[in-house]
């Protein structure tokens, strides 16, 4: 832990330790037992008819950043999330909101987290069939007590900024799948929680009014800096949404790091085949085929990119000009990128800087508290000139 004065600044929204979630009879014994924590799902189910859903899961979820937990049917995403609010009651480990301890908390003080900290979307809306759009938005509200006219007026504002205007008095079986998730979306955020959980709430949808919602999803988190913890079984929209991705398998999290860790370096051969087919360069950044400049001349001239733009984008401005891009921050050249180094990184020759790490390492190896990459939006291209890429 940071012994830094701005160390307040870095108090992670949820902070989770040892987690475990064990279905079925004398489940408690299972986390601390080490020779039946360390079996196989299908042996632990053999031996003891139990589920171990989540395993010594630990991670932290940063103020302002898409925390992404992603993994295959059955890996343990929907257990997880919600035991983070305790809509499911962890059978042990430890859970922290803005350092408060979630597994002490009493009925009202776990009403209240569920009610004002931490909203949840799920995938199917849950929307109230026999109320309008604008009443199913306010209902979030007036749980809460807040009175009819204020609750009207807010709930019409969050409508308005979900893209629903005009449909406010509809019923939600007149709406499509994609409005109807707008709705849910609306109610989430009406009551403006501190974090957005979201559990796989586009998956029902078609693919167009999902890459519609995943960019609402993009703008909210760029336009009001809020934290979201998003699950999905999508690698595409891992990659898309995640500042940072937890990825499962049977319970664990098997990696936790950046897309560009995930994809540059695989912890293990699991990791490896789930991304094997991703696009390398539209995921690496040049920071990853980045080397010093070879002379002032090098460090002064030619295309410049920024540090987080994408291989793809900087293969353009190399194309281009026909020589290396200077990777540019802020004015300062950090270093210059070639064809073959940005080719390197399409081949797989080359991995993603170091930071990418297995999970279930030491206790207290939680990720260093670096701040969130942000959502990487594509950047235009410049071809000459001093404004990077
Ligand atoms: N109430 C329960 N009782 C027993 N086992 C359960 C229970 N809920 C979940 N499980 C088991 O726990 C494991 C994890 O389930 P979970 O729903 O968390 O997976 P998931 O990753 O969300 O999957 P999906 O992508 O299908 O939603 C599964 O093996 C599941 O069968
Ligand atoms: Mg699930």
């Amino acid at each position: 832990m940071s012994t830094t004065a701005d160390t307040a600044d870095h108090t992670p929204v949820f902070s989770v330790d040892g987690l475990w979630k064990v279905f079925g009879p004398k489940a408690d014994r299972i986390p601390g037992d080490p020779e039946l924590a360390a079996l196989g799902p299908a042996e632990l189910r053999a031996r003891t008819g139990c589920t171990a859903a989540v395993r010594d899961v630990g991670f932290d979820v940063r103020k302002g950043e898409v925390f992404v937990v992603m993994g295959l049917s059955g890996s343990g995403k929907s257990t997880l999330v919600r035991c983070l609010t305790r809509l499911i009651e962890p059978t042990a480990g430890s859970i922290a909101i803005d350092g408060e301890d979630v597994r002490a908390m009493d009925k009202a003080r776990l009403r209240a987290l569920r009610r004002h900290r931490a909203a949840m979307v799920f995938q199917h809306f849950g929307l109230l069939p026999h109320r309008s759009v604008l009443d199913n938005v306010a209902y979030g509200l007036q749980i809460q007590g807040v009175g009819r006219d204020e609750r009207r007026e807010r709930a019409a504002e969050v409508v308005a900024k979900v893209g629903l205007a005009g449909l406010e008095q509809r019923r939600p079986a007149q709406l499509s799948g994609g409005q109807r998730q707008r709705v849910g979306l609306a109610r989430a955020l009406v009551v403006d929680p501190e974090v957005l959980l979201f559990d796989e709430p586009f998956s029902a949808l078609d693919p167009l009014i999902r890459r519609d919602m995943q960019e609402e999803v993009v703008r909210l988190h760029r336009e009001e800096g809020r934290t979201m913890v998003f699950i999905t079984h999508d690698l595409g929209e891992a990659l898309k949404l995640g500042d940072r991705i937890a990825l499962m398998r049977d319970g664990r999290v098997v990696q936790l790091g950046t897309p560009e860790e995930i994809v540059g370096s695989p912890a293990d051969d699991y990791v490896r085949a789930f991304v094997r087919d991703v696009p390398r360069e539209q995921v690496m950044t040049v920071r990853t085929a980045m080397r010093p400049a070879a002379s002032a001349e090098e460090a002064g001239s030619g295309p410049a990119v920024r540090p987080d733009a994408t291989v793809s984008e900087a293969i353009e401005a190399v194309a281009r000009a026909g020589g290396p891009a200077r990777v540019l921050d802020g004015g300062r050249c950090l270093g210059v990128v070639d064809s073959e180094a940005l080719l390197d990184v399409v081949a797989g020759v080359t991995g993603a800087p170091a930071g990418g790490r297995a999970a279930g390492g030491a206790p207290g190896s939680k990720d260093p508290g670096a701040a969130p990459a942000g959502l990487r939006a594509p950047a235009a291209l410049a071809t000459t000139g001093e404004e990077p890429v």
